[in-house]
């Protein structure tokens, strides 16, 4: 069974039809990546995917469960987590903290309880310490726990937006751009990180404009322009595909 299934997802805005009849599934354990010009309707997938925004008709099942219309926090209580395509940290906490908000709602005590500091609280917040540093170790920026999240680099924000997703133990991760903003070292890096946290059993569904992060790291690919499917396969094939090297030479000349 795919770990999430989209039948003839639409969401419109208006007059304008962002998404139309979109048709994909994402199969356990794979690195999926979905591209497409600007506006092409990718941020408006995940936002419809994580509740954030409701489609106006069509079926999205995670885990054989029908999930389209539910709330956020619902939908990443089962399982489907995200990053943002424009960094959303907390400036005045650490990057440990900012992981750690995003481990709270899986918690028992709750958030509320963890910032009154009720006694019976204690053993849980150190056991979620203890787990927010060692996805900051495994993201390799275990060292910058405790610096402030919005002094770091572009590359290391990135990363802590991506611990923080990790935080809910998701089995399905959205990443939305990871390299935007990103020199090639970085963006390198960050690939690396994907593949990594992909090999420890967690699905990727990834929006990226960057082609040789997209073409490296990726198993399969989604390819939408003007909110429609117009490809899907293996890199190799979408790289020799004539419609998605069309749409994006068209882009490049424009
Ligand atoms: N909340 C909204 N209200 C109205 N229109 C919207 C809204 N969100 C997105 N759109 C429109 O829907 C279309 C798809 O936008 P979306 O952000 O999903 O594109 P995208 O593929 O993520 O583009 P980019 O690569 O630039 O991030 C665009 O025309 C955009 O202007
Ligand atoms: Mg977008």
């Amino acid at each position: 069974m795919a770990l999430l299934e989209i039948k003839e997802l639409n969401r419109r805005f208006g007059g304008l039809q962002a998404l139309s009849e979109v048709d994909f599934a994402v199969e356990p354990g794979i690195i999926k990546a979905v591209i497409g010009p600007n506006g092409a309707g990718k941020t408006t997938l995940f936002n419809v995917i994580a509740g954030s925004l409701p489609p106006t008709s069509g079926s999205i099942h995670f885990q054989g469960e029908q999930i389209s219309g539910r709330r956020p926090f619902q939908i990443a209580r089962l399982g489907i987590s995200r990053t943002y395509q424009n960094i959303k940290l907390y400036s005045g906490m650490t990057a440990l903290e900012n992981v750690m908000i995003g481990r709270h709602i899986r918690g028992r005590a709750g958030f509320i309880a963890g910032m009154l500091h009720l006694p019976w609280t204690w053993q849980e917040e150190r056991e979620i310490r203890a787990y927010c540093q060692e996805l900051l170790e495994m993201l390799e920026i275990g060292h910058l726990a405790g610096v402030e999240a919005t002094s770091l680099s572009f590359g290391q924000q990135r990363a802590v937006e991506m611990a923080r997703a990790l935080a809910l133990e998701p089995q399905l991760l959205l990443l939305d751009e990871p390299a935007a903003g990103l020199n090639i070292y970085e963006t390198a890096e960050v690939g690396r990180l994907i593949s990594k946290i992909n090999s420890q059993g967690i699905t990727v569904l990834l929006v990226e404009h960057d082609m040789s992060l997209v073409m490296d790291i990726s198993h399969e690919i989604v390819v939408l322009s003007f909110g429609r499917k117009i490809a899907e396969d293996v890199p190799a094939a979408i790289q020799q595909d004539q419609e998605v090297i069309k749409i994006y030479l068209g882009e490049a000349e424009d």
